[in-house]
C-alpha cells in the first residue's frame, strides 16, 4: 500500500496519541503517505482529512486524548454512511486504514474492509474489555487516575470514620472495578458480571467493624451504577455516615503512564506492518508478551471473561 489512513473512534483513551505517532511514524519510514481521518467515522463520511507528516506527530506521545479526535457516528453505521466513508478513500487514495478504538470501532472496520477498504483495529479504550487482547490503550492510565482518586477519599472518609461509595467506570465490564478494588484494598467490588448481593456487602462491613476497621471503600463498576442508593441502604443498615462518589471522565484524561505510550506505540506499529503487507481484515492483539494479530470476524466473535480468581482475592484480602 502506497497510502493508509489512521482514525480514533469510541471513547478516547489516554495512549491513543502515542499509537497514532507509531502509526504515522512507522508507515513513513515504510516509504507510504499517511492521512489523519477526523473524528472517526464522521471524518470519512465527510471528507475530513488531513495529510500527516513526522513533524505532524511531534510533541503528542506524552499527551493524553486523541489529537485526531474522535466520535460516535450514528450514519456510518448504515449503508448510505458507509458508501460515503468509501467515495472519501477512493478521492484521497487511502488504500487501508487503521482504526484505533473499541468493539464498536472493530465492527466499523469489519464492515468496511467487506467492502474492499482493508482495515486493521488497534485496541484503544480504557476498559479493557476487548475479547481478543490481554490489554487495551488507556486501561493502565485510567486506573492510576482512578486509585489515585480512591487514595484521596480514603483520607477524608478515614478523618470522619464514614464508607465511601466510588464508582468507576466500566459500562459493560468490571475490569476497572476489580483491580481498582485491589489497589485500594476496597471492602468490596461490584461488578457487573456479578449479581449484586447487597446483604453480604453489609454483613462484610458489619464484620470487619467488629475487627475494629473504621472507615470502608466499596468500589462499584458503571455498569452496576447506582451508587447514591448503595450509599443510601449501607447508611441505614449499619449506622455508618457513607457518601457516594462517581469518577466519571476524569478516568479518560491525562498524561498516559509509560506502560500505555510503549504500548500503544508497539500496537500502532504492528497494524502498519501488516497494511504494508497489503493485509487488512485484522486485529493487533497483545496477548502475553507478544503482540499479534487475528482476524476481525473471529475477534469479535470472542468472550472476555472478568479474573474471578482475582475476585477471589480481592474478596480474601479485604476482611
Ligand atoms: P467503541 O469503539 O469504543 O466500542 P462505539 O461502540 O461507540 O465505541 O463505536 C464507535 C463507532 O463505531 C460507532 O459510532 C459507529 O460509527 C461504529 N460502529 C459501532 N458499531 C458498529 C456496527 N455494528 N457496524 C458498523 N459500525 C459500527
Ligand atoms: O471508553 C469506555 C467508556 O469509558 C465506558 O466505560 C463508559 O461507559 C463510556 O465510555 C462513556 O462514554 P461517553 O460518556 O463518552 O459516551
Amino acid at each position: 500500500m502506497k497510502t493508509i489512513g489512521v482514525l480514533t473512534s469510541g471513547g478516547d483513551a489516554p495512549g491513543m496519541n502515542a499509537a497514532i505517532r507509531a502509526v504515522v511514524r512507522t508507515a513513513i519510514s515504510k516509504g507510504m503517505t499517511v492521512k489523519g481521518i477526523i473524528r472517526g467515522y464522521n471524518g470519512l463520511i465527510e471528507g475530513d482529512i488531513i495529510d500527516l507528516d513526522v513533524r505532524s506527530v511531534s510533541d503528542i506521545i506524552h499527551r493524553g486524548g486523541t489529537f485526531l479526535y474522535t466520535a460516535r457516528s450514528p450514519l456510518f453505521k448504515t449503508e448510505e454512511g458507509m458508501q460515503k466513508a468509501i467515495e472519501t478513500c477512493k478521492k484521497e487514495g487511502i488504500e487501508g486504514i487503521v482504526v484505533i478504538g473499541g468493539d464498536g470501532s472493530y465492527r466499523g472496520a469489519r464492515d468496511l474492509s467487506e467492502r474492499g477498504v482493508p482495515c486493521v483495529g488497534v485496541p484503544g479504550t480504557i476498559d479493557n474489555d476487548i475479547s481478543s487482547t490481554d490489554y487495551t490503550i488507556g486501561f493502565d492510565t485510567a486506573m492510576n487516575t482512578a486509585m489515585e482518586m480512591v487514595d484521596k477519599l480514603r483520607d477524608t472518609s478515614q478523618s470522619h470514620d464514614r464508607c465511601s461509595v466510588v464508582e468507576v467506570m466500566g459500562r459493560h465490564a468490571g475490569h476497572i472495578a476489580l483491580q481498582i478494588g485491589i489497589a485500594v484494598g476496597a471492602t468490596a467490588v461490584l461488578v457487573p458480571e456479578v449479581p449484586v448481593d447487597m446483604d453480604s456487602v453489609i454483613e462484610k462491613i458489619r464484620k470487619t467493624q467488629k475487627t475494629g476497621k473504621e472507615h470502608f471503600i466499596i468500589i462499584v463498576a458503571e455498569g452496576v451504577g447506582g451508587v447514591d442508593n448503595i450509599a443510601k441502604q449501607i447508611e441505614a443498615a449499619t449506622g455508618i455516615e457513607s457518601r457516594a462518589t462517581i469518577l466519571g471522565h476524569v478516568q479518560r484524561g491525562g498524561n498516559p503512564s509509560v506502560r500505555d505510550r510503549v504500548i500503544a506505540t508497539m500496537l500502532g506499529s504492528a497494524a502498519v506492518e501488516l497494511l504494508d503487507k497489503g493485509i487488512g481484515n485484522r486485529v493487533i492483539c497483545k496477548r502475553g508478551n507478544d503482540i499479534t494479530d487475528m482476524d476481525i470476524f473471529e475477534a469479535l466473535n470472542m468472550k472476555k471473561d472478568l479474573n474471578f480468581d482475582m475476585l477471589d482475592v480481592a474478596n480474601c484480602t479485604s476482611i
